[in-house]
């Protein structure tokens, strides 16, 4: 792509963005500023805070809460982002699968975003419970986790979130985990082939309405 600067000069806005589902990477971006006298900025920063909320929407991205209070009670929430096509969803469905690598210890941002969200599918509880604030909907739920790590404590702290999150303060009903340790780290290639894991999940999913 060659653009006429010319004829970027004549477009609103100081700099022009033009972005492409990537390859490698989820997105591929280049940014020209001609008003800025500088034809190609190769490592725009800025130009990633700008084209970041088209590509959210784009993946399907979650965002964490902004804390505004707004989706309380039964009103959607104000960012509108991929959140909002799941809310049916998951009001739909039975049971909710939490699939997370280990990331810090703990489940990864995403899903942590994700479950911040959970307010816009609350409902007003006028006599709840000492520690909770509104009830949800009762859903089965499950945990499926990889790491790198494979020791006794490696998803301790990710067990422990989920659990207390979403099942004693939520209050889904926990169906099972798949606690995948030994999966390899991001300097080699996934070893997850090299496991037990995938036939266990397999299994775990086939079973988890047979009894
Ligand atoms: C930012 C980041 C943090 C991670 N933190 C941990 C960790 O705390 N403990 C661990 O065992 N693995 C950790 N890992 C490794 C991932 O859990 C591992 O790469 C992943 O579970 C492997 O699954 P995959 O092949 O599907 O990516 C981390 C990886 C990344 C990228």
């Amino acid at each position: 792509m060659n653009p006429v600067q010319n004829l970027l000069m004549e477009i609103e806005g100081r700099i022009q963005n033009a972005t492409a589902k990537g390859i490698d990477a989820d997105c591929v971006s280049r940014s020209f500023c001609p008003k800025l006298s500088i034809q190609e900025d190769p490592v725009c920063g800025f130009a990633h805070c700008q084209i970041a909320d088209y590509w959210s929407k784009e993946l399907n991205e979650v965002k964490g809460c902004l804390g505004c209070n707004a989706c309380r009670y039964g009103k959607p929430c104000v960012q509108k982002d991929a959140f909002n096509g799941f809310v049916p969803k998951i009001k739909d469905a039975d049971c909710i699968v939490f699939a997370s690598p280990l990331y810090f210890w703990t489940v990864s941002s995403r899903i942590k975003a994700f479950i911040e969200r959970f307010y816009c599918i609350a409902e007003e509880d006028s006599n709840p419970p000492l520690g909770r604030y509104e009830k949800y909907p009762v859903k089965d739920c499950a945990l499926l986790m990889t790491s790198a790590d494979d020791f006794f404590w490696t998803f301790e702290q990710a067990v422990s979130y989920y659990q207390f999150t979403m099942v004693n303060y939520i209050g889904f009903q926990d169906r099972g985990m798949v606690l995948a340790g030994g999966c390899g780290d991001t300097n080699g290639k996934p070893q997850i082939d090299k496991t037990a894991h995938l036939q266990v999940a397999y299994e775990f999913g086939k079973n988890i309405y047979s009894e």
